[in-house]
């Protein structure tokens, strides 16, 4: 199959971009996305011409990496997958594929595709740990944790932090990504010492990096390859006004620094 490319291109943080377009020929539609990127950049360094630059690590949909915005859509026409995870077979032979890199404020454009979501990892550092001991590990059972609780959990933890719920939200809000990373610790009980200081920090330091506010659009959870609910959420919202209440009831010199209570 063949198909016509719209890239963005684009030579760093501080210059212009543009579309520039390009024909990739005798494609396999068994070939990934990123797969037929690499053989148009083949080409393109053959002919000793810039190639295509984007990220990429896993290529398995688990690490995050591979943001791009396919035909206006972050990681592209499918739900509940990554960009790595998206096959020619998705388009039309003679289609042409618009790319992107995922567009907000807080996710600078380092080079064409590749655009800059170290805030993500700001906002992990503010709270997004346990402090429990690091000694040897102790029974699988010593800590009961309910089933439906731990599924929860486990639901939250499939984020993979690619940043596509900002990308698809009209506010550049990072409240699905947050709200993933505070319920998947604040659910289970080696995430109580800090629950309180978690979603006051998390939340707070996504303020201060330019994420925006949830406006409940939606989008962000529809466009998640992980297919993360937008009620967690709301879950963390719950938090964050309860953390608040407490952190108030506090001595000013320890405010903030409560467990759930
Ligand atoms: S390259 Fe890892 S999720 Fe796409």
């Amino acid at each position: 199959m063949s198909v016509t490319l719209r890239v963005w291109r684009q030579a760093g943080p501080g210059s212009a971009g543009k579309f520039v377009e390009y024909q990739a020929a005798n494609l396999s539609p068994n070939m990934s996305l990123l797969e037929m990127l690499d053989v148009v950049n083949d080409d393109l360094e053959k002919r000793g011409e810039d190639p295509i630059a984007f990220a990429h690590d896993c290529r398995e949909g688990i690490c995050g990496t591979c943001s791009l915005v396919i035909d206006g859509k972050p990681h592209g026409p499918h739900q509940g997958v990554a960009s790595c995870q998206t096959y020619m077979r998705s388009f039309a032979d003679g289609a042409t594929i618009v790319i992107e890199p995922f567009r907000a404020k807080p996710f600078p454009v380092i080079k064409d595709l590749i655009s800059d979501r170290s805030a993500f990892d700001q906002i992990q550092q503010a709270g997004g740990f346990i402090s429990v001991r690091t000694g040897a590990c102790c029974d699988a059972n010593a800590i009961p944790v309910p089933k439906p609780v731990a599924d929860l959990a486990m639901d939250a933890a499939a984020c993979i932090g690619c940043g596509a719920c900002v990308a698809a939200c009209k506010n550049a809000s990072a409240m699905l990504f947050v709200s993933a990373k505070v319920s998947q610790l604040g659910l289970l009980p080696q995430g109580q010492p800090e629950r309180d200081t978690r979603v006051l920090n998390m939340v707070s330091k996504m303020d201060e990096l330019g994420f925006g506010n949830c406006t409940n659009q939606y989008e962000c959870s529809a466009a998640c390859p992980k297919l993360i609910s937008h009620d967690f959420i709301a879950r963390m919202n719950r938090d964050y006004i309860g953390a608040l209440f407490r952190s108030s009831l506090q001595p000013a010199s320890n405010a903030g620094a409560g467990g759930a209570g």
